[in-house]
């Protein structure tokens, strides 16, 4: 499973994507409007950082209006994935970028049927909102269990990605779940590489490492 960042900071792409892990980001026009500035320079400087897939989602909501911002924001670089919504509209604009050879992401997904859509399009990705569905007492990680259920049975193979995840152990269902791509915020990356155990085993072998080179400087 790939690991993709929710974020449209800089230096929170810059950050993890120094650990070596990171495939990807998505971005949305809240996290966008969230940098207070120019989208075009906001999205060029994610492009060129991390080589993977970006995510840049149009605005528009209606398909010949959406297929033309579609079609600007795909020839951003060659790593830019456009963004259509799960309605109407955004499945018409889509077929017509797939068609163009356009890689799109089909999101605010919250039902299989929604993602069997999205698949008959010729999806590149389609994002089950995990987070949001639970919010509102809805099963979220059962939701993303049927999609990859459903994509295995139908051989689809639009890649699912998990979205609005909250925390790691939404990280490590994902997984378990079969989703191809995960992506999530700054603070739970951070927390997917914390444990207590590593913290204080760290801080032993340093200790006794340290006590090592003290004795051999008394010996000397
Ligand atoms: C995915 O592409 C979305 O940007 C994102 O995961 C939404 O997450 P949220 O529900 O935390 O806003």
């Amino acid at each position: 499973m790939k690991l993709f960042l929710d974020t449209a900071d800089i230096e929170e792409i810059r950050e993890i994507n120094r650990w070596g892990v990171l495939s990807g980001v998505t971005t949305n026009p809240s996290l966008v409007a969230r940098e207070g500035q120019d989208p075009d320079v906001v999205w060029k400087e994610i492009l060129e950082t991390v080589p993977g897939d970006i995510s840049l989602e149009t605005t528009a909501t209606e398909a010949d209006a959406m297929y033309e911002e579609g079609l600007l924001l795909a020839q951003k670089a060659p790593n830019a994935v456009v963004k259509v919504p799960m309605t109407a509209e955004g499945l018409a604009c889509g077929k017509r970028l797939v068609n163009d050879g356009i890689k799109i992401n089909v999101t605010l997904v919250f039902s299989p049927a929604q993602a069997i859509l999205a698949a008959e399009i010729g999806a590149y990705i389609v994002s089950p909102f995990l987070g949001r569905l639970d919010d509102v007492g809805a099963d979220g990680m059962g939701t993303l269990r049927a999609i990859t259920e459903i994509y295995a049975v139908q051989g689809y193979d639009t890649n699912v990605l998990a979205a609005s995840l909250r925390h790691p152990m939404h990280i490590i269902e994902s997984a378990l779940a079969g989703a191809d791509i995960a992506t999530m915020p700054f603070d739970v990356f951070t927390k997917l590489v914390k444990h207590p155990l590593t913290d204080a085993g760290l801080e032993k072998f340093l200790a006794d490492w340290q006590t090592l080179k003290n004795d051999l400087k008394g010996e000397a």
